[in-house]
């Protein structure tokens, strides 16, 4: 095994100079502030009060407190020396009750300042619309899972360009709608809280669909915005030379990218997948495959661990199993290292896809952080990781890939979901008693690797 905390070598020469570094982050992870600027419940609110949902019991009530202390963030950006800062947009924050007829000034003018704040500091704004605060009032009325969400995402989506447009250029429709629709509709381990596999699809359906169709609104209100997804994308191989479990990876495969990459790409979904699923398969309309083909600027891929994957008769939705590898690096979310795999799902993207410019918009891990007794996080495994990856970036590059930036997964330790703030992403540490913000080892190689 490599030793977790060498270095490659690897410098930001290695890289074209229009080469985009960022750091990402969203709202509900950071922010807190929830009841503060007539901000409205989200499903990640109400999902938190439930005991046994959340880890540590906590929520994202007060987070960062980055709603106040954002200048501060923004200024740790600026320090580190990226030129890209991605950051999400409340919903509830914009229509506190869901309702498109009644937006919140307030939501509008804090990201206002926010934006106006990255531009000063050099930074440019990539504004995700949905990293999963869905206005609770809707998830009353369905969510996702209901067909009226689109046109009001559509309405979000528009409302929010024709607020920033003028100085938001970049623009994610979703973050992760694997993750909106599994986790949150088919495995109950986020908001809001379904188990039910066949709304799941439904759910990811209307989400697929919610993109496409809020792609004209974004350009309507900014001409020359530039506008993409971002899928979060594993590298999936069997667990033995079996057929079976070549096609239980396939399978797996079929749901985790395919289903994604392949409507996307105007191919509507596979077919493979949709024969599995039979009865499960989504309810669709005529010109939603187009929809969802709507051309994009570019394609976001959160990269985070391969998986290996065996048949398993009976089990879950598609009887697949993900295998654990004895032996493999891990981070402490269990997750396994493999700089490799990144490089591998990259080219494969490219090879079966041909997206026009491709940007890694999270890539992270998580470790136990320890603060010294002079305050200082040592983190040399994240900071290891870090670096491994960048330099896997540098071969995809070399390889072909149109690999176009690179945003770490995170500016600041923040709520993870589930796993609450047992688990830190950050370069940058966060005391949750005093929010003071320290930079770790990790982000000082960012800084000086940004610099050098
Ligand atoms: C991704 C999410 C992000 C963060 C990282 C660790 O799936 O997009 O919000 O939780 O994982």
């Amino acid at each position: 095994m490599t030793d977790p905390a060498a270095l490659p070598v690897i410098r930001r020469g290695d890289f074209e100079p229009g080469f985009l570094w960022g750091c990402s982050t969203s709202s509900y992870q950071i922010e807190g502030g929830i009841h503060e600027g007539g901000r409205g419940e989200s499903i990640w609110d109400r999902f938190c009060e439930r005991p046994g949902n959340i880890r540590d019991f906590s929520s994202g009530a007060i987070a960062c407190d980055h709603y106040h202390r954002w200048p501060e963030d923004l200024d740790i950006a600026r320090d580190l020396g990226t030129g890209a800062y991605r950051f999400s947009i409340a919903w509830p924050r914009i229509f506190p009750d869901g309702n498109p007829a009644r937006p919140n000034r307030a939501g509008l003018d804090f990201y206002s300042r926010l934006v106006d704040g990255m531009l000063e500091r050099g930074l440019q704004p990539w504004a995700t619309l949905y990293h999963w605060d869905l206005p609770q009032a809707l998830q009353d009325k369905g969510g996702w899972t209901n067909r009226d969400t689109v046109g009001d995402f559509v309405a979000f989506a528009d409302l929010a360009a024709r607020t920033l447009g003028d100085r938001v250029k970049h623009w994610i429709t979703h973050n992760e709608p694997w993750c909106t629709a599994m986790l949150g509709h088919a495995e109950g381990a986020h908001a809001p809280g379904l188990r039910d596999f066949r709304a799941a699809l439904q759910a990811c359906h209307h989400v697929l669909v919610s993109h496409g169709l809020a792609i004209p609104a974004l350009r309507a209100a900014v001409p020359d915005a530039k506008v993409g997804i971002t899928l979060s994308l594993h590298p999936i191989s069997p667990a033995t030379a079996s057929a079976e479990d070549a096609a239980a990876a396939r399978r797996h495969d079929g749901l985790r990218n395919r289903w994604f990459l392949d409507p996307l790409h105007g191919r509507g979904y596979p077919e493979d997948v949709m024969e599995l699923l039979g009865h499960r398969a989504p309810n669709t309309q005529t010109r939603d495959a187009a929809a969802i083909a709507t051309p994009t600027d570019f394609l976001g891929i959160n990269y985070y661990f391969p998986e290996v994957v065996a048949d398993a008769p009976g089990e879950g939705a598609i009887a697949t199993r993900v295998v654990e590898q004895h032996g493999v690096e891990r981070t402490a979310f269990g997750w396994p290292v493999s700089p490799e795999g990144m490089v591998t799902l990259l080219e494969r993207v490219q090879r079966d896809y041909a997206p026009p410019r491709v940007y890694l918009t999270e890539n992270g891990s998580t470790y136990d952080d320890v603060v010294q007794p002079d305050g200082s996080i040592d983190d040399v495994q994240r900071r290891a990781y870090l670096a491994r990856h960048i330099a896997a970036a540098r071969d995809a590059v070399a390889r072909g890939v149109p690999l176009k930036g690179y945003f770490a997964w995170s500016l600041l330790d923040n709520f993870e979901w589930a796993e609450g703030y047992v688990r830190r992403f950050g370069l940058t540490h966060v005391d949750y008693a005093t929010q003071k913000r320290t930079l770790k080892a990790s982000g000082r190689w960012y800084r000086d690797f940004l610099h050098g």
